[in-house]
């Protein structure tokens, strides 16, 4: 049995195996890292953006969108100086557009004092920067020390300490800090991207390739039956339903309208009036619309 398989989880690993598997990742990683066009920039605005792009999206489709975002506002300054309009346009295919406006109000924040800043706690003082995103902009940006920990990263950590029940994220973060106490300055970033590739290509949820992975030898629950989470009974609301895609619809109206904007009048598929008008107003709310009047609205502005 391997050292990490006979210590409870709650033990912390011996500084020398923490180190094998730091070196193992990474050179697996040298190795078969996925070539994502987002790692080409790795200046702080860049990485902020595809990662908060990438917190409820998929990197695949991150990695095709983000290009064009970074053209269209290359830099802190042009995306704080931008119209809303323009940045929710730019976003198009992201989803959960919110991030936009946060995103647009985080960098008008960082700009007013005088760039993004470097650490941790700075980075989560601004709008729509949560622990997560704070942390991997911190480490892939700044050689920050930190190891950003989401389901997926909490996911290795769960399965190769052996944890009989799901890390909480304090003790995750724990965790994922021994691995970043052992690696030299500027590799917790590294570390971090290729714990993400390792869990997208092996560690999956679902039937890991455990034969295939890098740490096999030095993981507790390497090759262990898996068990697949019985799907639950309920059937799904039929997306169509939900008020996430009506949101959508009207976010898309929005954008082919342009400053004239929309009238809100009528049903949009299944959702009647009332529910459109209760919908756009919380758009409002959020800085994802603004009202013309009457029942017209548009993206949000400056001036007319
Ligand atoms: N998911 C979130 N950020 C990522 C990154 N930088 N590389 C791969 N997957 C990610």
């Amino acid at each position: 049995m391997s050292d990490a398989a006979q210590g409870a989880a709650a033990q912390p690993l011996k500084p020398a195996l923490v180190r094998e598997i730091n070196r193992a990742l990474l050179a697996w990683y040298g190795a078969s890292a996925r070539p994502l066009k987002i790692r080409e920039r790795s200046d702080p605005y860049g990485v902020l953006v595809s990662e908060v792009m990438a917190q409820q999206t998929q990197i695949s489709r991150v990695d095709q969108l983000a290009t064009a975002f970074l053209e269209r506002f290359p830099t802190l300054e042009a995306l704080a100086e931008a119209e809303t309009a323009a940045v929710l346009v730019a976003w198009k295919g992201l989803g959960y557009n919110r991030r936009a406006v946060a995103l647009q109000r985080a960098a008008a924040v960082a700009v007013a004092a005088g760039g993004l800043p470097s650490s941790v706690e700075a980075l989560m003082a601004l709008p729509g920067i949560g622990p997560y995103t704070a942390r991997a902009v911190a480490a892939i940006a700044f050689r920050g020390r930190e190891i950003p920990v989401d389901v997926n990263i909490a996911r290795i950590l769960n399965r190769l300490l052996g944890s009989s029940t799901p890390l909480s994220p304090r003790e995750a973060q724990a965790r994922a800090n021994e691995f970043g106490s052992q690696l030299a300055d500027g590799e917790a970033g590294t570390w971090a991207q290729a714990a993400m590739d390792l869990a997208s290509t092996i560690c999956r949820p679902v039937a890991p390739l455990c034969d295939r992975c890098p740490l096999h030898q030095r993981c507790a629950s390497a090759g262990q039956p898996f068990h697949k989470e019985p799907r639950t009974a309920t059937p799904r609301t039929p997306f169509a339903h939900t008020r996430r895609w009506l949101r959508g619809r009207l976010l898309d109206e929005l954008r082919e309208a342009g400053r004239e904007g929309i009238s809100i009048a009528g049903a949009r598929g299944v959702h009647n009036e009332v529910a459109v008008a209760a919908t756009i107003s919380a758009m409002v709310s959020e800085g994802l619309a603004e009202s013309l009047g009457g029942d017209r609205y548009r993206l949000p502005h400056r001036g007319d």
